[in-house]
């Protein structure tokens, strides 16, 4: 029930705080340190390869996964589009283990590609999933629950923020087993990221009014952001498009000049996240370029990265954990651009909550 909240999706953006420190702990043992299933662990162990397979924003949390399981764990890792995957099949791996990334479970493209990896090619399959006993995580060999509570609206927020969670946890068990030194304690940045989403969640004046001075009359937007950042701008982007109607773009920073800087007009909004410190000054450049061609630049940066002039500065976090903070502003700034222009925020138009055909 959404309660007094005059939508679902402001509401599970909310929740997003309370849905990191329910990861936290269904995800601890009894010593108070961060397990999974011996199983999936040892599925882990045994592969040479993940295959992440999923759709929309389940596709951009699974851009994330595949760095947290490389840099953390030392697996490499292809991440792949579902409805890409079934014709244009990479060669595979010695030994693969696929994992897919589902809120709803019942996502008709995932499934063809775990029906056809699982059932024709006898490959593990592990599901990560919202919902238990949902088609995916009853046809895969392993799942791993988003503990995210039901996500009712179309748009996907507290689903999103879980996905990367629980991609982070299990790359992390995984790379401890695995006897790699790892130089974070993740329970505890894990905790010191979901106060941040709690700062963010409570600036929704600000957010609201970054949506009226950069969107109100916009026919398009873009979102740059360089390393973790980039996928993070494909996720604002997405939001923003699919509830609000307004065309938008996410991308790499240092593809600007291969083409998108063209479209900058006199007050173009450009979202730009700051919070990867190695490309901070590269993605800062890249402002500056767009600004030359009169963009409305709205910079988030993170803080002890920002610099005078920054729009929203959003508190630090562990560098691998960014993107379940820095999400957060562009989800709420794509709600009151909906709201403002009278869309239909929990259910917008030609879009289904769970996609069952493919
Ligand atoms: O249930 P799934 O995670 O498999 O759904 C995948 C996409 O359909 C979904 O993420 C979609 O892109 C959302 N509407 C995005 O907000």
């Amino acid at each position: 029930e959404k309660g007094t909240y005059p939508h679902y999706m402001l509401k599970e953006m909310d929740e997003q705080p309370s849905v990191v420190r329910k990861i936290i702990q269904a995800y601890s043992n009894a010593d108070g340190e961060l397990t999974i299933d011996d199983n999936i662990l040892e599925a882990l162990k045994q592969a040479d390869r993940l295959y992440i397979i999923a759709a929309g924003t389940s596709y951009h949390a699974g851009l994330i996964g595949k760095q947290y399981f490389e840099k953390i764990a030392g697996i490499p890792v292809e991440v792949h589009i579902s409805s890409e995957f079934g014709y244009n099949m990479p060669l595979l791996s010695e030994k693969p283990l696929f994992i897919f990334i589902s809120q709803s479970g019942e996502t008709a493209d995932s499934r063809q590609v775990l029906v056809r990896v699982k059932e024709e090619l006898g490959y593990p399959a592990l599901t990560i999933t919202n919902v238990p006993g949902s088609t995916l995580s009853r046809e895969a060999d392993y799942t791993l629950l988003l503990h995210a509570g039901p996500e009712i609206a179309v748009a996907s927020t507290k689903a999103y923020v879980a996905q990367v969670a629980v991609l982070a946890v299990a790359a992390y068990v995984a790379g401890k087993a695995a006897g790699r030194e790892l130089d974070m304690d993740l329970k505890q940045e894990l905790a010191i990221a979901a106060n941040a989403i709690q700062t963010i969640v409570d600036s929704k004046n600000e957010l609201e009014q970054i949506a009226e001075d950069y969107l109100k009359i916009a026919r398009n937007a873009f979102f740059i952001g360089r390393n973790l950042d980039y996928y993070v701008s494909m996720e604002g982007a997405l939001k923003l498009k699919e509830i609000s109607y307004i065309q938008a773009e996410g991308f790499a920073g240092g593809e600007l000049k291969h083409g998108t800087i063209a479209l900058i007009e006199d007050g173009t909004p450009v979202f730009a996240i700051v919070s990867q410190e190695q490309v901070a000054l590269n993605i800062r450049g890249n402002v500056k370029e767009v600004v030359a061609r009169g963009a409305n630049a709205c910079i988030i940066a993170m803080e002890g990265l920002e610099e005078e002039g920054d729009r929203l500065v959003i508190p630090k976090v562990h560098s691998l954990l960014t993107p379940l903070v820095s999400v957060v502003p562009l989800q709420l700034i794509s709600y009151y651009a909906a709201l403002h222009r009278r869309c239909d925020v929990d259910k917008p138009r030609n879009l289904a909550k769970s996609v069952t055909v493919e």
